[in-house]
């Protein structure tokens, strides 16, 4: 449904991924309110600096909008932290149970064993109801970055206390969690520890005001009939935005009063190490064994190759290449094309990022050219688990309801990449309405179980929790499905260790900037 945003209210983390916005670096920090008089104060003195979702134009332009700041600052709650600030309690217990619960009561369904337990949490995340604040800070340098943390420390009052122990390099705790993009030289990359290019697919919905070209690919297929050739449409607001509706045309369950959570979203922040050594170990060994080598393997293991071409159009290594090569060319040509060729060549990149983002895997449901429990084919099955065409006319219907918004970026380097010490990962945020639908569905069904693609116990190859509970080696499985078309045989990939393990996280509430007034000024009224 066209949809109308009042992007002043929306705080900006929501609509931006800023790293597409040339920002590659964050700071996210952490506060305990020991006084709610002076918690409340903290985040009025705060509101000037928050970001909103409001378009950034240059000066130049036509178009409304603010300049692109240096810097953005967001902020988001934990229900231990709404409690604290005194928000009431009928809106508190409005709010839904998996958020007042917390990620750490949620570790059985997150799969959070093991090597994952809280109890291996870096310390800052151990702590117990003491988490009340996330801030987070974004920019293109870390002198930005560094200059803005200060500026927030200047707010800081007594009854509001920075909280300290991040895991650093060398086991160091620091006041707070760094995060960056990973650089080659001085340009930053949009790649992450095991070498893919990440943040290439992310949803796309009404009133965004994000670039509409992302509609195809971010979007939802279109309904298709007779005589109408599926398109793309954006998905609900509501999917990621409360006050708004959704795709089943209902409001999300949301916190009242209304005032209080129009606008504003739940954010799944999580700190995934990446444990390389094992990965690189791995991938050299079966690699091997497999008739595709090394490289195919890991393509199979994400759904994309690791330059980012999906597996379902580009299924040889040359291919990917050229095709991601002819992509960087047009993406570079648009922007440099002379006044009468510009039209051409930005017709050119946007059919190349077509084939980027827009694929669908009907033409591959047995899975042959992108494995049915690749990572992208898990965590966005895109139409292909709607089996018989009477069932479900729109394609990706049931999907439609499981998308999340992944704003995250990776933290630390890795010095030795045959070693899983280290401080390195990514820090996983996930935007959605709905926690225990979107993301907490995504993360046990699709992630740490293969029932909905008919692959029993199979978890997904890269995030899966595989570890034996006896043995406590990794007893990961995945099949890589035969080619009907050639002569290549399925291929088992057997004890796939743990090649991501959780450090910490929490869930949490970003209300909108009148939400912000509202517990600012202590005036959150339910009644
Ligand atoms: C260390 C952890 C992770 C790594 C290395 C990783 C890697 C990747 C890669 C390489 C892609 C493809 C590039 C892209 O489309 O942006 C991707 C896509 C995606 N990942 Fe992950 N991922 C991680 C964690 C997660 C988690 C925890 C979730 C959800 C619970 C998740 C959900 C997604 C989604 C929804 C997509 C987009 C799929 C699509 O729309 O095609 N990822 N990830």
């Amino acid at each position: 449904m066209k949809t109308n945003l009042d992007l002043h209210d929306i705080q900006g983390n929501i609509i931006k991924g800023y790293g597409r916005f040339g920002f590659p670096k964050a700071r996210y920090i952490l506060y305990r309110v020991t006084d709610s008089d002076a918690g409340r104060q903290f985040v009025t003195d705060l509101i000037p600096l928050i970001t909103t979702s409001v378009p950034w134009v240059s000066s130049s332009s036509t178009e409304k909008g603010n300049p692109k700041p240096k810097v953005t600052t967001n902020i988001a709650f934990t229900y231990e932290g709404l409690k604290k600030l005194d928000i009431p309690e009928v809106s508190l217990h409005s709010f839904p149970d998996e958020f007042s619960m917390g990620m750490k009561d949620r570790v059985d369904i997150l799969g959070d064993d093991g090597a994952s337990a809280p109890d291996n949490w870096d310390p800052v995340w151990q702590l117990v109801e003491q988490i009340h604040i996330l801030i987070s800070i974004n920019a293109e340098t870390i002198e930005d970055i560094e200059g803005r943390y200060q500026e927030i420390g200047k707010c800081l009052l007594d009854g509001v206390e920075q909280l300290d122990g991040h895991k650093g390099d060398d086991g160091v705790e620091l006041p707070y969690q760094d995060g960056s993009a990973i650089y080659n030289g001085d340009i930053p990359t949009s790649k992450e520890h095991f070498g893919y290019t990440d943040g290439i697919s992310d949803p796309y919905f009404w009133g965004s005001g994000a670039s509409a070209i992302s509609v195809v690919g971010g979007g939802k297929r279109t309904r298709e009939d007779a005589t109408t050739k599926a398109g793309w449409e954006p998905l609900e607001t509501g999917e990621f935005l409360l006050g708004h509706k959704d795709e089943s045309d209902e409001y999300p369950t949301a916190p009242i009063p209304p005032l209080l959570s129009r606008n504003g979203t739940f954010m799944v922040f999580r700190k995934l190490h990446q444990n390389v050594g094992l990965f690189n170990a791995y991938l050299e060994k079966e690699g091997a064994r497999y008739s595709g080598g090394k490289e195919e393997l890991a393509a199979k293991f994400a759904g994309r190759w690791r330059n980012g071409a999906p597996l379902v159009d580009f299924s040889t290594e040359d291919s990917a290449n050229e095709f991601i090569a002819q992509f960087i060319q047009a993406r570079s040509n648009s922007y440099t094309a002379s006044a009468e060729n510009k039209e051409a060549a930005r017709a050119e990149y946007l059919a190349l990022k077509q084939k980027l983002v827009a694929f669908d895997f009907d033409k591959d449901i047995p899975g042959s050219k992108c494995p049915v429990g690749s990572h992208i084919r898990r965590v966005n099955p895109r139409g292909s688990l709607e089996f018989g065409k009477e069932a479900f006319n729109t394609h990706g219907a049931l999907v439609n309801r499981r998308r999340i918004a992944r704003r995250g970026l990776p933290y630390g380097d890795v010095k030795d990449p045959s070693s899983n010490d280290g401080n390195h990962g990514i820090i996983f945020m996930a935007l959605n309405a709905n926690i225990k639908r979107q993301f907490e569905f995504v993360q046990q069904q699709w992630i740490n179980y293969g029932n909905d693609f008919k692959l029993a116990n199979d978890k997904d190859p890269l995030l899966g929790n595989h570890q034996s509970k006896e043995s406590g080696e990794g007893d990961g499985r995945m099949v890589i499905e035969a080619d009907p078309n050639g002569d290549r045989p399925p291929f088992f990939c057997q004890a796939i260790p743990r090649f991501v393990e959780t450090r910490g996280g929490d869930y949490f509430f970003i209300p909108s900037l009148t939400a912000l007034r509202l517990i600012g000024a202590g005036l959150v009224d339910p009644t």
